[in-house]
């Protein structure tokens, strides 16, 4: 099919941007769209648990079409893109691939050759609030374990790469904070800056001088930001992520005194 050989073509376009995906649209057939419209639910999380560390690098994971692999990225295409806040994205329609919105192939050898089943068969896209006190996940191929069902479906459902124990570990934890009657984060928001308890994440490397950890933190925080831009956030976010690249070239160059300096001026 035409559509199926113009997602095809190389990467290198898309592969420098933060500041939005609509380009996406050109990898797609036309009337597809994996953006959500309106208002999107609301992200519920257990209170009880606390909003940093692993959770938050798992939402970040969550959000990062790179964790799918190349296609993913092409389309702009995220867990979160389906998985709307850790619930449904009713209006998520690929054309040829979906029968109606909120409802996807997810065994179509558009995601991967191998994995073809040869049938028409769109289902409902789930919400994974309150997945964590779920024993079965999946329907076609049923998995005990969310660890090994979050395995599956980047290698085998979307052919992406190889997730390591941190990233498999880090979207299990944001997972399971998902609560049917969580607090909204966008109350926690309220009471914090939209992005500090990111800014949190960078501290630990920071003090370890592990530059390949702060690397890809910086390269997942800077694109969920460039996601987050609008007319209002613009300029803050534009100012938040040239003091992480300030930071980066620091450390980079191993001035690390210098890096708590723009960390620290990050976190104000
Ligand atoms: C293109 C849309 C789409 C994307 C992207 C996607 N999912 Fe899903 N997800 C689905 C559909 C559809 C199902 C139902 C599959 C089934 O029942 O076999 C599902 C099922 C699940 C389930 C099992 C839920 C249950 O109650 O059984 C988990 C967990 C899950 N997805 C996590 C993820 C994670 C983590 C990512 C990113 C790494 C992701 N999904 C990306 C559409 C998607």
């Amino acid at each position: 099919m035409g559509w199926d050989r113009r997602i095809f073509l190389p990467i290198g376009l898309i592969a420098s941007m933060v500041a939005s995906w609509a380009v996406a649209e050109d990898w797609l057939p036309p009337g597809s769209t994996t953006e959500m419209s309106g208002v999107k639910p609301a992200e519920l999380l257990d209170p009880s648990q606390e909003f940093s560390g692993q959770i938050l690098l798992g939402r970040l994971l969550f959000r990062s079409p790179s964790i799918l692999g190349e296609k993913a990225v092409r389309i702009g295409m995220s867990c979160d893109s389906c998985h709307t806040n850790g619930h449904v994205n009713t209006s998520f329609y690929i054309e040829g691939l979906s029968d109606l919105p909120g409802r996807i192939d997810v065994t179509h050898r558009f995601w991967q050759a191998g994995f073809e089943d040869n049938t028409d068969n769109p289902i409902d896209i789930p919400s994974l609030r309150n997945v964590k006190n779920k024993s079965e996940f999946g329907t076609r191929v049923i998995f005990s374990s969310l660890p090994a069902f979050t395995r599956h479906v980047i290698a085998t459902e979307f052919a992406g790469p190889q997730a390591t124990g941190v990233e498999i570990n880090a979207l299990v934890s944001y997972m399971s904070s998902l609560d049917i009657n969580g607090l909204d984060t966008r109350y926690i928001y309220e009471e914090t800056d939209i992005d500090s308890p990111y800014t949190d994440l960078l501290f630990g490397p920071v003090e370890d001088q592990d530059f390949p950890q702060l690397d890809v933190l910086i390269d997942l925080i800077r694109a969920d930001l460039g996601r987050q831009v609008s007319n209002d956030t613009e300029e803050e976010i534009s100012e938040k992520i040239r003091l992480m690249l300030s930071l980066r070239t620091s450390a980079a160059a191993g001035n690390y005194e210098t890096a708590k300096v723009f960390l620290e001026k990050l976190r104000r």
